[in-house]
């Protein structure tokens, strides 16, 4: 088994991911997570918020609508050009992107790079293939009372089947540049400011795949920075480094395994003058972790012409008048959930006996204690387990017990899901009100009195 085998059958074993849908067979790109990876999911969105909005001056909070008027994606480009190339084999009939066949090339790849090189089809491993069409990857709804059949109705049914078509976003930024003004006509911020927002985009992968890597139902982590155009450099350079610190101080990423590359211009998104893409090393190779890039006005600037409205910005010491250019780092959840677990996931061995640990950092970790009894066959110890366990579960909440089986057995499950420390209460506990506590890593146990926890 593979490292990421491994990690997909910890997830599932232990409660953190399993498969959309699973009962029913699965539904290809989208994922589940059950009551640890909930914990840890919003351990991670809490310490996202906590260090990019609620410790700084210039930052703030936005919750937009996930169906949004239509126009805005005509606005945003994303009607016309948000489509990835796919292509048919023309045997089998199986679909995919193009790209994805052939090393080297981006979503830009033609027909003949394509068929020059004629991969084989990975359904049926014929080289028969159709030619390179653009897909919309946007994920189509009706919002109102229109039914299917409306749209092959009469002339007025089509009509209002073709008014009523809405999206679901497939980029929670577009929210924010809507807000952008009523942002501003409230609580009017200083520049730069960033407006942050975290949520679900949806995106229609031809291929969804890597675990959780590429998904058709994901959550992004979302900053518009606002800058002086004149000033897009040195924001975009701090924007980078406090990024970069952040995935390894807080997410526990190492150095070594995070990398940039620099988008060349034939490869960036169409909104883009500058990108950096934050590449993390995954157990199965090197994959986008997030994005940081430099989009111009494009997005204010649109808005402003589709609605009409105003989007310059006042200078409050200058009084200069300006459209805010804007930085913006951008980062999936699911892909920072598996980079926070491949670095976490470790195995190692005690007194001769292999383990399976989750070195997550104490900030994620979905439980910071485990308390238990040493056996819970004797009342008077469980009576004051219990009494430990209200104690913590009141000052840290996410405290977790267990008296299933030995000691032993509860250490490991409790290093499988991450638990940085156990709390076991003996019977010297009943005499002198101290309790062994076990830590994760170092297996290292030591007494501490109750009052000190
Ligand atoms: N607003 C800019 C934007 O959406 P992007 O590069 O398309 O840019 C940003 O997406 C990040 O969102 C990616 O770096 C990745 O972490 C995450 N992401 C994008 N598509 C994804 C997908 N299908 N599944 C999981 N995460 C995805």
């Amino acid at each position: 088994m593979s490292k990421l085998d491994d990690i997909v059958s910890l997830c599932k074993r232990r409660g953190f991911i399993f498969p959309g849908s699973d009962i029913y067979g699965g539904m290809a790109g989208t994922w589940d997570f059950g009551p640890l990876g909930v914990q840890l999911k919003n351990n991670l969105v809490n310490t996202w918020w906590n260090y990019w909005v609620d410790k700084r001056d210039d930052m703030f909070g936005i919750d937009a609508a996930i169906i949004m008027n239509p126009i805005t994606w005509e606005v945003s480009g994303h009607t016309a050009t948000f489509a990835d190339p796919l292509i048919e084999c023309n045997d089998c009939h199986s679909r995919f992107r193009a790209d994805k066949l052939v090393d080297g090339y981006s979503e830009s790849i033609t027909t003949e790079e394509f068929k020059a090189i004629n991969p084989k089809c990975p359904n049926c491993g014929k080289t028969n293939w159709g030619t390179i069409r653009k897909f919309n990857m946007m994920f189509q709804t009706h919002v109102g009372a229109v039914t299917p059949e409306d749209e092959n109705g009469s002339e007025t049914d089509k009509e209002l089947a073709r008014r009523s078509i809405a999206y679901l976003r497939p980029e929670t930024a577009q929210g924010i540049f809507t807000n952008y003004k009523n942002v501003v006509d409230t609580i009017y911020p200083s520049m730069p400011f960033g407006l942050c927002q975290f949520g679900k985009s949806f995106r229609n992968e031809i291929s969804p795949r890597d675990y959780i890597l590429r998904d058709r139902e994901c959550s992004q982590f979302e900053i518009e920075y606002f800058v002086k155009p004149d000033t897009w450099e040195e924001n975009f350079e701090s924007i980078r480094t406090e990024y970069l610190e952040f995935l390894q101080k807080y997410l526990g990423l190492s150095k070594a395994k995070i990398h940039e590359l620099e988008v060349p211009e034939e490869d960036r998104a169409f909104y883009s003058k500058r990108t950096i893409d934050i590449m993390y090393e995954y157990p199965n190779g090197e994959e986008e972790l997030m994005g940081i890039a430099y989009r111009t006005d494009y997005d204010l600037g649109n808005v402003a012409k589709a609605s009409g409205k105003n989007m310059e910005y006042r200078d409050k010491n200058t009084g200069e008048t300006f459209v805010p250019h804007v930085i913006e780092p951008s980062m999936g959840l699911e892909r920072a959930i598996l980079a926070i677990l491949s670095e976490a996931y470790t195995e190692d061995e005690i007194n001769g006996e292999k383990r399976v640990l989750l070195k997550l950092p104490e900030g994620l970790a979905p439980y910071k204690f485990c308390v238990s009894p040493l056996l819970k066959n004797k009342p008077e110890l469980v009576e004051k387990a219990k009494f430990v366990y209200n104690k913590l579960k009141e000052k840290y909440t996410f405290v977790t017990w267990d008296d299933s089986g030995n000691i032993g057995k509860r250490y490991r499950k409790q290093d499988e899901i991450g638990t940085p420390k156990c709390v076991v209460i003996d019977f010297d506990t009943l005499e002198d009100d101290t309790v062994t506590v076990r830590d994760r890593d170092t297996a290292e146990q030591v007494r501490v009195k109750i009052e000190e926890l």
